[in-house]
């Protein structure tokens, strides 16, 4: 079915409105290769999940997509779990279920807003986990001609937030579900930030899976505002990589700074750089940064895309002038330039 001038604004968690041409939701790999044979010759495409990741610039032209694929499916081998999982299925409930039934891998990846189809695009991460670490492949329709395409973890080019699907292959594919790998026993990895005060001191492998869950879902509820009582698409900015005589210069003035060595120099902390910027809890008409995350932006409510750009290219000028570091966006500008 498809829906004609759909309203998007329920359909990103930054809350903008938008509104697409024509929705539709495929909740099969037959309804989604139906939807792409029926589409105009060059027609416009875009493909959401739950648009927690994404900055609504504006209407989407054409057709958009909402694949709604479901089910969890386990294949026991012993000491692990191949997990295939459809497109639409909720990112957290996916985690959830995986946690409950003990297996480990997604315990890290705990509340991170989103679909299990949306987890590939760029690769999602936190607490020293990302999707790579665990996925085996990705289930894809080819939007040239609507045929079935498998990807090896391998051959789809992950780096930080990055994949082939996000950049070299950008639009030529679209994902319907993805299979991952995941152990019954083994350590859990709670060596990153917050997590390693939280667990100083415990032997990584007395850890259950659920521990590290809840330990995860605190530490993100007491920092990340929730998008349903706060629209937001998470964080904001890229975590950037400066040299490592780049990063000396500014340890120097700055000894406190938050960097971590990266194979390119040193990762920097964009919520630090932003908050040391002055733009911790500070806002720019109806957006702001995050008064307790300053890499989060926020919608206090009303917000227009043009409000978004203001308040982004205003962080970006403070924190390039004080820090001589560019700021590169994290979610996607729709319908894009
Ligand atoms: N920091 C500040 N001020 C702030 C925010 C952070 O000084 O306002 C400092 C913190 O004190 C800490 C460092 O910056 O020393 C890192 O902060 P945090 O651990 O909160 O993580 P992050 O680097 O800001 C990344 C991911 C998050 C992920 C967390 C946890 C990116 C762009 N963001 O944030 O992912 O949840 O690590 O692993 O890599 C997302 O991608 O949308 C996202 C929320």
């Amino acid at each position: 079915m498809i829906e004609r001038n759909a309203d998007l604004s329920g359909a990103n968690t930054l809350a903008l409105p938008a509104r697409a041409e024509r929705l539709a939701r495929p909740a099969s790999e037959e309804a989604l290769a139906e939807a792409l044979a029926a589409r105009a010759a060059g027609e416009p495409l875009f493909v959401l999940g739950q648009g927690s990741n994404i900055v609504l610039d504006g209407d989407l032209p054409g057709l958009t997509l909402i694949p709604a694929l479901s089910g969890i499916e386990y294949r026991e081998q012993g000491d692990t779990a191949r997990v295939t999982v459809g497109a639409g299925v909720v990112w957290d409930t996916l985690v959830a279920d995986t946690v409950t039934r003990g297996w480990r891998g997604l315990e890290n990846l705990s509340l991170i807003p989103g679909t299990a189809g949306a987890a590939p695009f760029q690769n999602i991460g936190a607490y020293g986990v990302e999707l790579a670490d665990v996925l085996d492949s990705v289930d894809t329709l080819a939007v040239a001609d609507g045929r079935p395409v498998r990807f090896e973890a391998a051959d789809c080019e992950f780096d930080y937030r990055d994949s082939l699907f996000k950049s070299r292959r950008r639009g030529e594919f679209i994902i319907t579900g993805i299979t991952l790998t995941l152990r019954r026993h083994g350590p859990c990895r709670v060596d990153y930030g917050a997590l390693a005060a939280r667990f100083a001191g415990t032997d990584p492998a007395s850890l259950d899976p659920a521990t590290v869950r809840q330990a995860v879902i605190e530490q993100r509820r007491s920092k990340l505002p929730d998008p349903r009582e706060l629209p937001n698409a998470g964080s904001f900015f890229k975590n950037p990589v400066v040299s490592t005589a780049h990063h000396d210069r500014l340890k120097a003035v700055w000894p406190e700074l938050v960097a971590f060595p990266h194979r390119d120099g040193m990762k920097l902390a964009a919520g630090w750089l932003i908050e040391r910027a002055g733009w911790k809890g500070r806002s720019l008409g109806p957006v702001g940064m995050h008064r307790d995350q300053a890499l989060v932006l926020v919608n206090h409510g009303g917000a227009r895309a043009a409000d978004v750009r203001a308040l982004a290219a205003a962080v970006r000028a403070d924190v390039r002038q004080r820090f001589d570091v560019d700021l590169e966006q994290e979610p996607v500008l729709l319908p894009g330039r």
